[in-house]
C-alpha cells in the first residue's frame, strides 16, 4: 500500500466534545484493539494519535500472512487447532492476502498496528474462529518476525539492483578498455591510470556491499517466532517448524532475545548506509566528470536536467540526489542505535521506532539505485579528453624518478632531480616533452637523453603491471574476475527472490 489514512483524522472524539457524547465515541469508534480486556474505556485521542502504527507497519502484511500460515500449521500440529478449522484458517488467510493485494481489504483509521488490521480482516472472514490464532502468539514475537521476513526479502532486491549498477560500470570499463586518464590524489593529477582501472574502482565497494547484505542474512536468518511475548509459551509449540516454513535457518535460541534483539536492523541499516556512502562517492565522481572543467563524461539527455532559467544548463541531478540520499540512510542508523541504547530487556515500545528508517532505506536504496545504473550504462566517454589530460601536471615524474632508481640512483636523489625538472618546466613555461637534451643534461646529469622513453603514457600504464595495477591486463584480468562475482551476486538474489 501507500499510505493508510492519517491517524487521529475522524476516527476519534473530538476534545471539545461533551464528556458523555466523548465518552460514547470513544467507546464506539475506538480502535480494533487486541488489548481491551482489562480496560474500561477507550484510549485518549492523543494516545491513539502516538501510537499507532499502521500507517507505516501496513508494508509488512505479506510478511505477518506467512508468519500466520506457519503458526496456524503449528497450533494444528499441537492439537489446538482441528483439521477443518485449520483449513478454514488458511483459506481465510489466503482470502485476506488476496484482498490486500487487490487493495480491497485497506488498514483503517481505527486499527492500531499491522497485525490488529489482520486480525480484523480474520474475524470478518471466520467469526469466533479467527480468534484462535493468536494462541501462544505475541506481537511481540510477531513484529520481530515480520521485520527479519520484510528486511530479508528486500535485501535481495537491493542486492539486484547493485547487480545492474555493478554491471553498468562493468559495461564501460570494457567499453572504454585502453583509455587513459588522469589519475588522482588530493584531486590534483598524480599518476596516469587507465579510466577502466577507476570506473572498475566504484564496482569493488558494490561488490563488498553484497557480500556484507550476505553475510547479515545468515545472522537474519533466525525466527523470533514462538518467543511470545518474553518467555517463550506453556502451549506445545514448535518454533523449528516455523522457523523452517519461513525460510529461516534456525529458531531464535533465546526468547527474551528474541523480542528485544534489533541488531538485525541496526546492522542492515549500516550496510544501507555505507551503500549510500558508495553511491554518494560515485555521484560526487559523476558530477566533477560532466563539469565543463574535466568535461570527461557526456550525460545522457534521458539521465540529466536543466534549469528554469539558464537554457544552456544539463545538470547531474541523478548524481547529485545519490550524493544527498547518504544523508538520509546516516541517520537512519544514527537514529535506531540511539534509540536501542539503553533499553532494558525485553520488548519495550521504544522498538515500534526500528521500522520508518527500515523501510525508507529500503525504498531510498530502491529509488536511487536504478537511477545511478542508467545514469552510468548511458552516460558517453570523452575519450579524447580523458587522453590528452593524462599526462598534465607532469604526471609522469614518478615514472621518471623510478627509471632513475632503475639505473642505481638513490630515490632520495631521484626524487630531488625530478623535483628540481618539475621547477625548471613551470617558470620556463614548458612540458616534460618539450625539453631538449641540453636542458635535461642541465638540470643533472642523470637525465640522458635516453630518458624520455618513460615519459610516455602508454608505458607508463604497461608498466604498473604487479596484482592490482592499472596495466591493461591486469584490468582485462579485473573484468573477467568481477563478471564471475557479479554472475554468482544475480544468483544470490534471483535464488532467494523466488
Ligand atoms: N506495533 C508494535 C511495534 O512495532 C508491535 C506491537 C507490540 N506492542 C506491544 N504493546 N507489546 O513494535
Amino acid at each position: 500500500m501507500t499510505r493508510a489514512p492519517a491517524p487521529g483524522h475522524g476516527g476519534m472524539a473530538s476534545t471539545r466534545t461533551h464528556s458523555a457524547e466523548k465518552k460514547r465515541n470513544s467507546v464506539t469508534k475506538a480502535p480494533t484493539r487486541l488489548w481491551g480486556g482489562r480496560f474500561e474505556g477507550g484510549p485518549s485521542d492523543a494516545l491513539a494519535r502516538l501510537s499507532v502504527s499502521v500507517q507505516f507497519d501496513w508494508r509488512l502484511a505479506p510478511y505477518d500472512l506467512m508468519g500466520s500460515r506457519a503458526h496456524a500449521r503449528v497450533l494444528n500440529r499441537a492439537g489446538l487447532l482441528t483439521d477443518d478449522e485449520l483449513e478454514r484458517m488458511i483459506g481465510a488467510l489466503d482470502d485476506l492476502e488476496a484482498a490486500c493485494r487487490s487493495g480491497e481489504f485497506r488498514p483503517a483509521v481505527a486499527d492500531e498496528d499491522v497485525h490488529t488490521a489482520l486480525e480484523r480482516g480474520l474475524l470478518e472472514r471466520l467469526g469466533a474462529l479467527g480468534g484462535k490464532l493468536r494462541a501462544g502468539r505475541s506481537r511481540n514475537d510477531q513484529v520481530a518476525t515480520d521485520l527479519r521476513l520484510y528486511l530479508r526479502d528486500h535485501a535481495r532486491q537491493i542486492v539486484s539492483r547493485l547487480v545492474e549498477l555493478e554491471t553498468a560500470l562493468i559495461a564501460q570499463a570494457e567499453h572504454n578498455l585502453g583509455v587513459a586518464a588522469p589519475g588522482m590524489t588530493h584531486l590534483q593529477h598524480a599518476q596516469p591510470v587507465l579510466f577502466s582501472h577507476q570506473l572498475l574502482a566504484h564496482v569493488q565497494p558494490l561488490t563488498r556491499d553484497i557480500d556484507r547484505l550476505r553475510d547479515w542474512d545468515k545472522r537474519a536468518a533466525i525466527s523470533p517466532l514462538g518467543s511470545g511475548a518474553l518467555a517463550g509459551s506453556s502451549l506445545p509449540l514448535d518454533p523449528q517448524a516455523t522457523a523452517a516454513e519461513l525460510g529461516f535457518d534456525a529458531a531464535a535460541p533465546n526468547s527474551m532475545d528474541a523480542v528485544a534483539d534489533r541488531d538485525f536492523v541496526a546492522e542492515f541499516l549500516f550496510a544501507a548506509a555505507l551503500i549510500g556512502v558508495h553511491l554518494s562517492r560515485l555521484g560526487e565522481e559523476v558530477c566533477l566528470w560532466a563539469s565543463q572543467e574535466f568535461r570527461w563524461i557526456e550525460m545522457d539527455d534521458t539521465y540529466a536536467t536543466g534549469s528554469s532559467i539558464m537554457p544552456q544548463k544539463k545538470n547531474p541531478d541523478v548524481a547529485e540526489l545519490a550524493r544527498g540520499k547518504a544523508g538520509r540512510l546516516i541517520g537512519h542508523l544514527v537514529g535506531l542505535l540511539t534509540t536501542l541504547k539503553g533499553l532494558p530487556l525485553t520488548y519495550n515500545r521504544d522498538l515500534q521506532e526500528d521500522k520508518e528508517g527500515a523501510f525508507d532505506a529500503v525504498e531510498t536504496l530502491l529509488l536511487v539505485l536504478p537511477a545511478m545504473s542508467g545514469l552510468i550504462a548511458t552516460m558517453r566517454v570523452n575519450t579524447e579528453r580523458l587522453e590528452t589530460s593524462a599526462p598534465d601536471g607532469f604526471a609522469l615524474a614518478t615514472d621518471l624518478a623510478e627509471l632513475l632508481v632503475r639505473r642505481g640512483v638513490a630515490f632520495r636523489d631521484a626524487h630531488e632531480v625530478v623535483g628540481h625538472l618539475v621547477v625548471w618546466c613551470q617558470v620556463n613555461d614548458k612540458d616534460f616533452d618539450d625539453l631538449t637534451d641540453d636542458e635535461l643534461a642541465k638540470v643533472s646529469p642523470h637525465l640522458t637523453p635516453d630518458v624520455r622513453e618513460v615519459l610516455n603514457v602508454q608505458g607508463a600504464l604497461a608498466s604498473r603491471k604487479a596484482y592490482g595495477g592499472t596495466a591493461p591486463d591486469r584490468v582485462r584480468e579485473q573484468i573477467a574476475a568481477l563478471r564471475a562475482q557479479v554472475n554468482d551476486h544475480a544468483s544470490w538474489a534471483a535464488d532467494s527472490e523466488a
